[in-house]
């Protein structure tokens, strides 16, 4: 080809043609990643102009300016159309991502639900934190427990009458000598027989009689028990202890009274009433620790004296909360839980 012939991709129809192409591809491009590949299309080294640019060398030198100027022009006008694309698709780019990932932090979301504690359980929790503030320490023990514990060591033999006030779940038959514990006085046992004197202890737990449901009765229910072995305590350090047990949980206008009774374990005993929807309800039962349960522990009783009590849970909710049917804190709607603020 001659010096001063201008080949076909340098005359002016195929150098307009070739930008009239790149400018529609990049109007076309409606993503950054289309765009990319319009550029290496319309403006990398495989580029039509790019090509015609190579072939500028073959010119004479007149031709040379001209040509130069006319490709020049082209490949200023699509990398200007480029840059202009390159903008305006970023900025597309960036408002799709703040729409899309737009996070509304006021917005209301629907949780599952996510379960709660049961307003007995947060009953329990109080009643503990009310002992330990006071120095005591939290005893358990099992629930299916040994016959022994239960009864025998609380100094209540086989055929005591006091066995059959609290009537029994045996495990098995009732020679297996194993029970669901019917209160939580067996842990006071476990505790004497484990720990070192003094003892301050409190215990909470489920416990099992046959007993029918009913407005104040429940088969499963709870009771706390409380144990105390040191030197020189009397009954008043029992009923100041009830005293200040029954303030923090009803409030300091609540009225109680020590009503005396019988338990084989504490010698004098008492049970524990609450004035409560204009009559007097048993809270619990409570006595002096009986010395011989004392000496069966292994505890010089000249030396040390103790009392103990054993409130029920359910009632104590009652009290609390003026529930008056015990039955609704047994089964299980959830209606019942909301009522304490509960949040499900
Ligand atoms: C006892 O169980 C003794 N262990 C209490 C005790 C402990 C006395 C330490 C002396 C020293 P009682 O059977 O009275 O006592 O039960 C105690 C409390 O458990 C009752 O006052 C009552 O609040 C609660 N209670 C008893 N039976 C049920 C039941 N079926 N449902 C709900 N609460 C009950
Ligand atoms: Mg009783």
């Amino acid at each position: 080809m001659s010096k001063d012939q201008l080949p076909a991709s340098l005359q002016a129809a195929a150098i307009a043609k070739a930008v009239r192409e790149a400018l529609s591809a990049i109007s076309a491009a409606d993503s950054l990643e289309a765009l990319k590949n319009v550029r290496i299309q319309h403006a990398s080294d495989k580029s039509k102009l790019a090509v015609a640019n190579r072939e500028i060398a073959n010119l004479n030198a007149e031709m040379k300016i001209e040509a130069g100027k006319a490709l020049g022009a082209a490949k200023a006008a699509v990398k200007e159309a480029l840059d202009q694309r390159l903008i305006t698709l970023s900025i597309e780019r960036d408002e799709a991502v703040l729409r899309d990932e737009k996070l509304d932090v006021t917005m209301e979301k629907k949780l599952g639900l996510s379960g709660a504690r049961h307003p007995l359980t947060a009953v329990i929790d109080r009643v503990v934190d009310v002992f330990v503030a006071m120095g005591y320490e939290v005893a358990e023990g099992p629930e299916v427990e040994a016959e022994w514990f239960n009864f025998d060591a609380l100094n209540i033999p086989k055929n005591h009458p006091a066995r059959s006030m609290q009537d029994t779940f045996f495990v098995d038959n009732s020679d297996s000598g194993v029970v669901l514990r019917t209160q939580t006085s067996p842990v006071q046992i476990r505790a004497m027989l484990t720990r070192n004197l003094p003892i301050y202890v409190v215990s909470p737990g489920k416990v099992f009689r046959t007993d029918e449901l009913d407005a104040t009765h429940t088969p499963v229910f709870h009771q706390v028990e409380g144990l105390v072995v040191d030197k020189g305590i009397n009954m008043a350090h029992l009923k100041g202890t009830l005293d200040h047990f029954a303030a923090t949980m009803f409030g300091p206008d609540v009225k109680t009274r020590l009503r005396p009774s019988y338990f084989p374990f504490t010698e004098p005993s008492a049970e524990v009433d609450i004035y409560f929807n204009d009559q007097w309800i048993e809270w619990g039962g409570c006595g002096m620790v009986n010395p011989l349960v004392l000496r069966a522990c292994g505890i010089d009783d000249s030396i040390y004296t103790g009392f103990a009590f054993g409130m029920g849970i359910e009632r104590t909710l009652m009290f609390r909360h003026g529930i008056t049917d015990m039955r609704d804190m047994v089964e299980g709607d959830i209606r019942f839980s909301q009522m304490f603020g509960v949040e499900l």
